[in-house]
């Protein structure tokens, strides 16, 4: 095991410290873009104005005889692209594809400067990340990159899910991970053909009481994998996201499954259509209500301990630590968007 004290060291001579503690930026969605599409490539300065990240995707759904195109659409995005405040992330290929070491090679060469996050689909350990960081490391310095580009793991394999505490903790250059439920349905040997969401057969039947009717309850297919992802990025100072959610025409079945993740402790999802840009926005801001409410027990305790009551509810410091999850929150939603701003008061 590596000694703790090696852990934050550069992995290449030259290359950047690695971040303390993640940057603070708002990422309710990270909108995905096929860069082979030269229409969809000149929607992007627009895209940089409504959306927190962007992504270039490289990965699944970019043909397998389009994929120099989306390399070469990436690149052109990054050079041409200002992107101001706004995320520039990439979804790269699997490390066991024909196309990942160049995908890393060619676009850190061209446009590191400009990228925050690589995307790392189909992760299955903590080794796929040593692999990456250290390449990462050693291009970081080969072209005198300033700033740590960060990984972002797709939980989306049954052993990546065994292994979810270690993917989190194996590098200081870890920003988060993302459900992908596709491919983990795949792993998993599910038995459904969906991009996300729940299934009308994953229920329980109400008891037997005589009547001819029993009421079935819905479950949630993925309660369990994003617990499982929240605690291994929260206990590692990692973000946690929702992934994608693919049936476009059901917007109230995706804010439902949003609403979840982000109750649960997500920050924010995937956004793979331009309706769910907005689904995210207004899911992954909090509630001016709950932010009013979450103010006053901050007022109410102004050092964070003891208890009050408000509106009849108790309050000690575990509610305070919570509320503070939601002011914090709030302020670096109102610093992006000044419509939330005054609706929060901020
Ligand atoms: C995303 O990549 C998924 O497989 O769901
Ligand atoms: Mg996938």
């Amino acid at each position: 095991m590596k000694l703790p004290r090696n852990h934050f060291k550069p992995l290449a001579i030259g290359a950047p410290e690695p971040f303390r503690d993640l940057p603070v930026r708002l990422e309710r969605m990270i909108h995905f873009v096929p860069p082979h599409i030269d229409k969809m490539r000149a929607k992007v300065p627009d895209l940089v104005r409504q959306v927190d990240v962007v992504l270039a995707n490289l990965e699944d759904a970019i043909p397998a005889d389009q994929k120099l195109e989306a390399r070469a659409g990436t690149i052109a995005i990054g050079k041409d692209v200002d992107f101001g405040s706004t995320g520039f992330w990439i979804r790269m290929n699997a490390l066991n594809s024909p196309w990942a070491l160049d995908d890393v090679i060619e676009i850190v060469g061209a446009v590191g400067d400009r990228l925050d996050v690589i995307m790392l689909p189909k992760v299955e350990g903590p080794w796929d990340i040593h692999y990456l960081d250290q390449l990462l490391a050693q291009l970081e310095a080969r072209h005198a990159i300033a700033k740590p580009i960060l990984i972002h793991a797709i939980l989306e394999t049954a052993e990546g899910v065994k292994n979810v505490e270690a993917i989190a903790s194996a590098s200081p250059r870890m920003h988060g991970m993302s459900l992908g439920p596709a491919d983990l349905a795949a792993s998993r040997g599910m038995k459904t053909t969906r991009v996300g969401g729940g299934h009308p057969d994953y229920a329980v039947l109400a008891d037997a009481s005589g009547e001819a009717h029993r009421q079935r309850f819905q479950q949630d297919l993925w309660h369990y994998t994003v617990a499982r992802m929240v605690d291994a990025c929260l206990a590692s100072g990692l973000k946690p996201f929702y992934g994608p959610f693919g049936d476009f025409s059901d917007t109230a079945a995706c804010e439902a499954q949003f609403r979840n993740a982000f109750l649960m402790g997500c920050v924010g999802a995937w956004s793979l259509h331009p309706t769910q840009i907005a689904i995210a926005k207004s899911v992954f801001s909090p509630d001016p209500a709950e932010v009013a409410f979450a103010t006053r027990i901050i007022e109410a305790m102004p050092n964070g301990s003891g208890a009050v009551m408000i509106d009849g509810k108790m309050q000690d410091d575990a509610t305070w630590k919570q509320a503070k999850v939601m002011v914090d929150l709030a302020r670096i939603v109102a610093s992006k968007d000044p419509e939330r701003a005054t609706a929060y008061g901020l």
